[in-house]
C-alpha cells in the first residue's frame, strides 16, 4: 500500500476553504477527527495534530478528539501497527480506547475532519443539513489535496511501512490544519502561530 515517498507536486497550493467561524466566539474550538474503526488514521491524526496545535501555541484554544463511523472497536485500544509507529516517532499512544460518533456529536463540535471519502460521505449522511459546511477532509484542509485526493489511505492489516506512511502524511499535514485553525481564531494571524 505505502509508496516509499510523498509525491511533492505543484498543486498543493491550490486555494482551500477557510474553515468553519467558531460555533461560541471566546469558547475552544472543538475539531473531531474521523475515520472507520478509531483504531488507526484517527487516533494517530489526533496525537500529531494535538502536538501541532501546542506547537502553534494554540493549546487550551482548541481541543481534539476522535472517533470512528463503526461499532466494532467500542472501548478497544489503538491498533498495535498505528501505536508502534507513534512510538517510533516519539508519541505515545496507550491511552486511546476507540468510541464510535453519533449524531448528538454534530452540534458539540465545530469542525469534524475525516480521513478518506467513504468516512466523509457517511458523516455527512448522518449529519444531512446539519453541521454539514463542518465537515471537511483532513487531507485537503492540511494541504494534501495533491496527494490521493487528500484522502488518507487505511492502514488496518498492513504492515510497518504502511503504518509509517499514514503518519508520514498526517505530520505532514497537521502544522498546515493547525496554521488554518490559528487563522480561523484569530484571522489578523494571518495562519501564524501567536508569539509566546
Ligand atoms: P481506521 O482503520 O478506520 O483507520 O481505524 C480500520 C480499523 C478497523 C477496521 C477497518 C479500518 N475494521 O474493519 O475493523
Amino acid at each position: 500500500m505505502a509508496p516509499t515517498s510523498i509525491p511533492d507536486r505543484p498543486g498543493s497550493e491550490l486555494p482551500v476553504p477557510e474553515l468553519p467561524v467558531p460555533r461560541e466566539p471566546g469558547a475552544p474550538y472543538r475539531v473531531c477527527l474521523v475515520c472507520l474503526g478509531n483504531i488507526c488514521r484517527s487516533p494517530m491524526a489526533e496525537t500529531v495534530l494535538r502536538a501541532a496545535i501546542e506547537a502553534a501555541g494554540l493549546d487550551g484554544a482548541v481541543i481534539v478528539d476522535s472517533a470512528g463511523t463503526g461499532d466494532w472497536h467500542i472501548g478497544g485500544p489503538m491498533n498495535s501497527g498505528a501505536r508502534a509507529a507513534l512510538t517510533s516517532r516519539g508519541y505515545d499512544g496507550s491511552a486511546h480506547r476507540a468510541r464510535q460518533i453519533g449524531v448528538s456529536w454534530l452540534p458539540e463540535r465545530d469542525l469534524f475532519l475525516a480521513m478518506d471519502a467513504r468516512n466523509l460521505a457517511d458523516l455527512r449522511r448522518m449529519a444531512g443539513a446539519q453541521s454539514r459546511d463542518r465537515i471537511r477532509l483532513f487531507g485537503e484542509v492540511g494541504g494534501l489535496s495533491d496527494v490521493d485526493g487528500g484522502e488518507i489511505p487505511d492502514p488496518y492489516g498492513g504492515n510497518a511501512a504502511d503504518f509509517g506512511y499514514v503518519l508520514d502524511l498526517l505530520g505532514r499535514a497537521a502544522p498546515v490544519v493547525a496554521g488554518r485553525l490559528a487563522q480561523v481564531l484569530d484571522p489578523a494571524s494571518g495562519g501564524r502561530a501567536a508569539p509566546a
